[in-house]
């Protein structure tokens, strides 16, 4: 089943809905429209009990995404509008709060926003051209899309602060070392990799994938003592098949 939006593509086939950032022309750059179908796209996800797992992936050869569009910057028609949309529809809290596991497919420029957006998913595998940066600083700008949080929990606080401060780009190997990305593929089989991961995923119980999503994410914010009743409480509802 396929839905059309403007910026984006939109398919689902068993269990795995596919979510493909569609502006190949400007290297996927997120921009407003883009935001608006990624916020609809997102909760089709959230309401469908058929979807089981989620690949998000980039169109064209050159990018998943490189970043926020830098032609929309100012083009708000005031900052307080922007900043009531950005509360309405918060795409990025949407994408972390997904019950089903979320696949990134990272190729080419994964920049700013982009490995912003692949941070807030569950597992991210990238092809071997994949280049990696948060040039948000060389700009004037800090990271708004939660980079500053996800990455320092992802690859821990020294390795974050190198990324995040010096803007410098790192290819796939050096994001893999790091801990950014968790698999490495060519590039001719990043889109049936992280399929097939996808599937894998998805032949999974929902409800024993939702507990594991929270048990991790919330668990991780917790001292120690809290998490593992948090873990004992969810496994408990697990078995009891609460969720279902
Ligand atoms: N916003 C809007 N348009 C963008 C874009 C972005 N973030 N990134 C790339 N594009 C557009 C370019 O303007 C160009 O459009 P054009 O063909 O109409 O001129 C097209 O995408 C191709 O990019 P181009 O710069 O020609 O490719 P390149 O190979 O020379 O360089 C990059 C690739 C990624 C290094 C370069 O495009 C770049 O630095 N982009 C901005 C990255 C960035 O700062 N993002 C974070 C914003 S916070």
């Amino acid at each position: 089943m396929a839905r059309s939006f403007e910026a984006l593509l939109f398919h689902k086939e068993e269990g795995v809905a596919h979510i493909t950032l569609d502006r190949p022309h400007v290297l996927n750059a997120y921009n407003t429209q883009m935001r608006d179908d990624l916020w609809q796209a997102l909760e089709a996800v959230r309401d469908d009990p058929e979807v089981a797992a989620v690949v998000l992936a980039g169109a064209g050869e050159r990018a998943f995404c490189a970043g926020a569009d830098l032609t929309e910057f100012g083009a708000a028609a005031s900052q307080a509008n922007a900043r009531q949309v950005r509360f309405e529809r918060d795409v990025w809290g949407l994408l972390l709060s997904l019950r089903v596991p979320v696949v990134a497919a990272l190729h080419g420029y994964v920049l700013g926003a982009g490995l912003e957006m692949a941070l807030l998913c569950d597992l991210r595998i990238a092809s071997d051209d994949a280049e990696f940066g948060l040039p948000e600083t060389a700009l004037g700008m800090a990271p708004a899309a939660g980079g500053s949080q996800t990455l320092p929990r992802i690859v821990g606080v020294p390795a974050a602060l190198d990324l995040l401060l010096s803007a410098r780009r790192i290819g796939a190997a050096e994001a893999l070392r790091l801990g950014v990305v968790h698999r490495v593929v060519p590039r001719e089989r990043l889109r049936s990799e992280a399929t097939a991961l996808a599937a894998r995923l998805a032949a999974t119980p929902r409800h024993v994938m939702a507990a594991l999503k929270e048990a991790v994410h919330r668990g991780a914010d917790l001292p120690v003592d809290q998490a593992l009743a948090l873990e004992e409480r969810l496994a408990h509802l697990t078995l009891a098949g609460v969720g279902r």
